[in-house]
């Protein structure tokens, strides 16, 4: 059987060797991202690269020290070369979806001090309408999220908890996380500016306009980048 991890590791290994020594870069989330750290780590003990990253959550903190590359937190740099993160959905306007793994409110505070996103994703995620096939992760506060959640719900979607072992999964900022199941999404910008009006909504992961190259890897691991 192919490995269903090609396309992801051949775009994270083309995104790694865009990254110049001497830089700091916003480090994304997710199993494509963590191919990039793998990577970057090689890169640095044989080119020996200098590099550092702001990472989006604990789960790429916790890598990114595992394999020894060094971190800053993102209000010790004034602006980033260059963010790399995966997506749950690329549109053929590169708007996207993400917060697959809940971490998109840091991938986004991340991404917009970047210079440029470099999206990774493997052929898969290639879409023509957004948030068909993938519920939209919006991420509210707990407190009176009942409420939030109902004036999510009015935008036109079905809503749903996400939970983890049983319980209401917790994002890296304390904030629970909304799936929302739209019938497709057919203007992501106007979208966008309705659930950033809501009031309990911390952020969703509709990234529209943010993308920079978008790198696409597929099952024979060949790469082609949207520019
Ligand atoms: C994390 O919250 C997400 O935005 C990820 O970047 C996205 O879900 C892609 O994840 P995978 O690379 O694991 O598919």
């Amino acid at each position: 059987m192919s490995n269903p991890d090609v396309g992801k590791r051949a775009a994270a290994f083309a995104a790694a060797d865009l990254i110049q020594s001497g830089t700091t870069v916003g480090f994304g989330t997710g199993s494509t991202f963590a191919f990039v750290l793998e990577r970057l780590a090689q890169r640095m003990r044989d080119e020996r690269l200098v590099v550092r990253g702001v990472a989006t959550s604990q789960q790429t903190t916790e890598l990114a020290k595992k394999l020894g590359i060094p971190l800053a937190q993102l209000d010790e740099v004034e602006r980033l070369d260059l963010a790399i993160d995966g997506a749950d959905e690329v549109d053929p306007k590169k708007h996207l979806i993400k917060g697959g793994g809940g971490a998109h409110l840091r991938e986004r505070l991340v991404a917009v001090t970047a210079a440029e996103l470099v999206v990774i994703v493997d052929d898969k995620k290639l879409v023509q309408l957004l948030g068909k096939a993938f519920p939209l992760p919006v991420e509210v506060v707990p407190f009176g999220w009942k409420h939030a959640a109902r004036r999510v719900a009015a935008t036109g979607c079905e809503v749903v908890q996400r939970m983890k072992n049983g319980a209401p999964f917790v994002t890296d900022n304390g904030n629970y996380v909304l799936d929302c199941r739209y019938p497709g999404i057919a203007d992501p910008a106007a979208l966008q500016r309705t659930l950033d009006a809501l009031p309990g909504v911390v952020d969703h992961g509709l990234f529209v306009g943010m993308a920079g190259r978008v790198v696409v890897g597929d099952a024979q691991g060949k790469v082609r980048v949207l520019p």
